[in-house]
């Protein structure tokens, strides 16, 4: 029987932190969040930031702006809002609507108030082990690993999944702790064997029920990014928990596990952000 990694008390217990460091402030760092047209998801991701930043004492700007904003208004946003002295980090969620083209709004956004990590400047810090910022899914990750007592230097690290967001940024974090690290996807050939491997497998595929028993050496850490929907429309992530958890000594279920954490490490990066300005 698998350790379940509950990523809701390890958020919590996060968030207690950040809410005691920031009562000995005399400021308050600032967030600016943009949402572009109607995407529910997205709606109910950027409600649950700004509730995060209540709840902390962080103060929050949200801007939901129409679906048929161009890309210079948006852009024009941006630009404001990296001279405002209030707000230490700007987030952009997305995905943004077709018309707009979402790097390069993302290279407008200051890299010192870039709190998602995903300028080049700060991806490129990133790489190079010199991270300004560290980006919030695999950096939310990193902490579920270290909170729950699990190393990973020398260990075998498997990430199925190379997104930006999620896979790339993962696998530098893991190589930063001295993890031995393969990033595996959609051409891998033999998945399973190759997932077999390790010691500690982070999925990040987008699939329900996509990492089955077969893929899991006995006694694994099982982390599950996935954000998927059942046949059912019940929220799941890519693993089949019912199978892998016995296999497993550690899992993170789906929902509460690394979705929580992805949120508390943005306030961790607002604060950073704020502390880094003065
Ligand atoms: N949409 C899905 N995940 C993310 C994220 O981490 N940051 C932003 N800005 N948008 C997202």
């Amino acid at each position: 029987m698998a350790k379940i990694i509950d990523g809701k008390a390890i958020s919590a217990e996060i968030r207690s932190e950040i809410k005691e460091q920031l009562k000995k402030l005399d400021k308050k760092p600032g967030l600016a969040v943009i949402i572009v047209g109607n995407d529910p998801a997205s709606k109910v991701y950027v409600r649950n930031k700004r509730l995060a930043c209540e709840e902390t004492g962080i103060y929050s700007e949200i801007y939901e702006l129409p679906e048929e904003t161009t890309q210079k208004e948006l852009t024009e946003l941006i630009t404001v809002l990296n001279g405002c002295e209030n707000i230490h980090g700007i987030l952009v969620q997305l995905p943004l609507p077709k018309h707009i083209d979402a790097e390069s709004v993302i290279m407008t956004i200051s890299p010192n108030k870039d709190v998602d990590a995903f300028h080049h400047e700060n991806v490129g810090r990133i790489m190079t082990g010199a991270p300004r910022f560290l980006p919030c899914t695999p950096a939310g990750v990193m902490e579920l690993l270290a909170r729950s007592g699990i190393t990973v230097e020398g260990k075998e690290c498997v990430i199925i999944g190379r997104s930006n967001i999620v896979g790339k940024p993962q696998a530098m974090l893991m190589l930063a702790a001295n993890g031995t690290v393969t990033v595996c996807h959609s051409k891998t050939h033999n998945l399973a064997e190759v997932c077999r491997r390790a010691d500690i497998l982070v999925s990040a595929v987008g699939k329900a029920k996509f990492v089955t028993a077969d893929m899991i050496k006995e006694g694994a850490v099982v982390i599950d990014v996935g954000m998927n929907r059942d046949e059912n429309g019940k929220l799941c992530g890519d693993v089949d928990f019912k199978s892998v958890e016995p296999k497993a000594s550690y899992i993170t279920p789906v929902p509460g596990g690394v979705g929580p954490m992805t949120i508390t490490m943005l306030l961790k990066n607002t604060v950073a952000a704020f502390e880094q300005s003065k």
